[in-house]
């Protein structure tokens, strides 16, 4: 399977590494342009190329979007169509501005984004765990239900399987949350928003 990810920052560039190591084939894409990458593709080795937003969203059979909100609408839509889509982003109005549709509950942010990528599979996930535990909590040898939890959303329940078994590979354990609009249920201020916690904790 082929990765792509857009946003190469704290969890689009430690999310790459995982990847990698699992023996994906990964290209990687920021805003400012692929030779802005080069260091981190250095490290990454001979399985990972930068390369541009539209591009890695060809290249992937799985695409991981980790940018801020508020610049969803610039994901390109047209190459996302079909796709498997992680949205791993989180709405912070701080950060991303006011968007009334999230402020009022009427929608997740998850379906504010799944309305732009008509036709991509979204799924939401690696939302909720901080990019310094994503890089060091992975055991790939515990049993499932003993692994830190990434929860995931969707309203495809295949689309939901490939991420939770990308999850596994990674070391990680997942658990479905249900669908997009009960996404809210993993975003910011839910109760395990950032829980530190395994499967089988989180489950009980
Ligand atoms: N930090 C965490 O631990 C964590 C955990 C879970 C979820 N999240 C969520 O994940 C998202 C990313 O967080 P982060 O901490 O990884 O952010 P970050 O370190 O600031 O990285 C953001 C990345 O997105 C890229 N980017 C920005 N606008 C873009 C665009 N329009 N097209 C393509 N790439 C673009 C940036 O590229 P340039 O530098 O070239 O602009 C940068 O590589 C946020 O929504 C955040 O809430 C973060």
């Amino acid at each position: 399977m082929k990765m792509g990810i857009i946003g190469a920052g704290h969890i689009g560039g430690t999310a790459a590494r995982l990847f990698v190591e699992a023996g994906y084939e990964v290209a990687i894409s920021n805003s400012r342009g692929p030779e802005t990458l080069a260091p981190l593709v250095a490290e990454l080795g001979a399985h990972a190329h930068a390369t541009t937003p539209i591009d890695a969203a060809r290249f992937g059979d799985v695409v991981l979007v980790a940018i801020p909100l508020k610049d969803y609408p610039s994901l390109p839509a047209e190459e996302l169509r079909g796709k498997v889509v992680i949205d791993a982003m989180n709405y912070y109005p701080n950060r991303d501005g006011h968007i009334d549709a999230l402020d009022s509950g009427e929608k997740t942010s998850t379906a504010l984004v799944a309305e732009h990528l008509a036709g991509a599979r979204v799924v939401k996930a690696f939302n909720t765990i901080w990019f310094e535990h994503l890089k060091t909590q992975g055991h790939k040898a515990a049993p499932i239900e003993d692994r830190r939890v990434i929860f995931v959303s969707g309203d495809d329940a295949e689309a939901k399987r490939i991420v939770a078994s990308l999850i596994e590979e990674i070391g990680f354990g997942p658990l479905d949350l249900g669908s997009i609009a009960e996404s809210a249920r993993q975003q910011p201020g839910a109760a395990v928003y950032n829980l530190d916690v395994t499967v089988k904790e989180a489950r009980s």
